[in-house]
């Protein structure tokens, strides 16, 4: 349904070829948005902007790793280039490198660290410029539940969830006064490729665990999104709302 809620809005979500993102693309342009659509798999944009453009809406295409600067520098030259402003941020690319302690390599850590800590620097700073300049900006940042309960094989991964929510309530304060709100999410156990690579019978503990008895979808995250970027979530900032069927209260 479109409801032009973010009608001539201009979105960035990152690493939105498939999944989380994928769902959030959609629904923003459902809503009334353009998309900026990256990923760093070329595989699953071309298809994704197809959909965006029969939706009625502009879709541009930029593929690269929020983990490299210099991507994500072409990326806000072209954002300038094509639309002239970027009014809604997602920072959802993300990855695990899953290991216990003892194992865990510096590459495992780097990994995970490059990506998924200093992508969402990356992409916020350059934002934060011509958000500052528009006075006008919504920024939302995908964390995890596992930065809030912690979770066994995943130092790396809820180091930086942890970080990505220091970085939202900092972000939060600085561009208060320039009209920008910078929100995370923190989605539970979600079925999505990056949770299909976990075995049957450890998904099925997950989800005895879960209050409502369900995974939750990949549309149950973009619908908050949605509201978060939304000015009906004007008076929102420096917030990390979780969206996980109560696995965490
Ligand atoms: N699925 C869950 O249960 C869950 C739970 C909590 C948080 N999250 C978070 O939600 C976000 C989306 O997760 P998902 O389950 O849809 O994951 P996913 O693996 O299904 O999709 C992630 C997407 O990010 C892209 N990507 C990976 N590295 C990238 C990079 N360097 N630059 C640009 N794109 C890159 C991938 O190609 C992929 O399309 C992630 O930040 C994840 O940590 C997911």
């Amino acid at each position: 349904m479109n409801d032009n809620l973010l009608s001539g809005k201009t979105a960035l979500i990152t690493g939105c070829g498939r999944g989380i993102g994928k769902a959030i693309a959609l629904t923003l342009a459902r809503a009334g948005a353009d998309i900026v659509v990256n990923d760093i798999d070329q595989n699953t944009v071309q298809d994704l902007a197809e959909e965006i453009m029969e939706l009625g809406r502009k879709a541009l295409v930029c593929c690269g790793s929020v983990g490299l600067e210099a991507d994500i520098g072409a990326m806000f030259a072209r954002i300038k280039d094509e639309f002239g402003h970027l009014d809604i941020l997602v920072n959802n690319a993300g990855i695990t490198r899953d290991n216990l302690i003892a194992k865990m390599t510096d590459l495992e850590w780097d990994q995970v660290m490059d990506v998924n800590l200093k992508g969402v620097f990356y992409s916020v700073r350059a934002a934060a410029e011509m958000m500052k300049e528009q006075a006008y900006g919504k920024i939302v940042n995908l964390t995890s539940v596992t930065a809030l309960t912690g979770n066994i094989g995943q130092v790396n991964y809820a180091a930086a969830k942890a970080g990505v929510i220091g970085i939202t309530k900092t972000l939060a304060r600085e561009l208060a006064r320039y009209k920008v709100t910078v929100n995370a999410v923190a989605p539970g156990f979600i079925d999505t490729p990056m949770s299909a690579a976990i075995p049957d019978d450890i998904k099925q503990t997950i989800i005895k665990g879960i209050p409502l008895g369900r995974a939750g979808s990949p549309q149950d995250i973009a619908n908050l999104v949605k509201f978060l970027v939304s000015n009906e979530s004007a008076y929102i900032t420096g917030q990390v709302i979780s969206c996980n069927g109560g696995i965490y209260i």
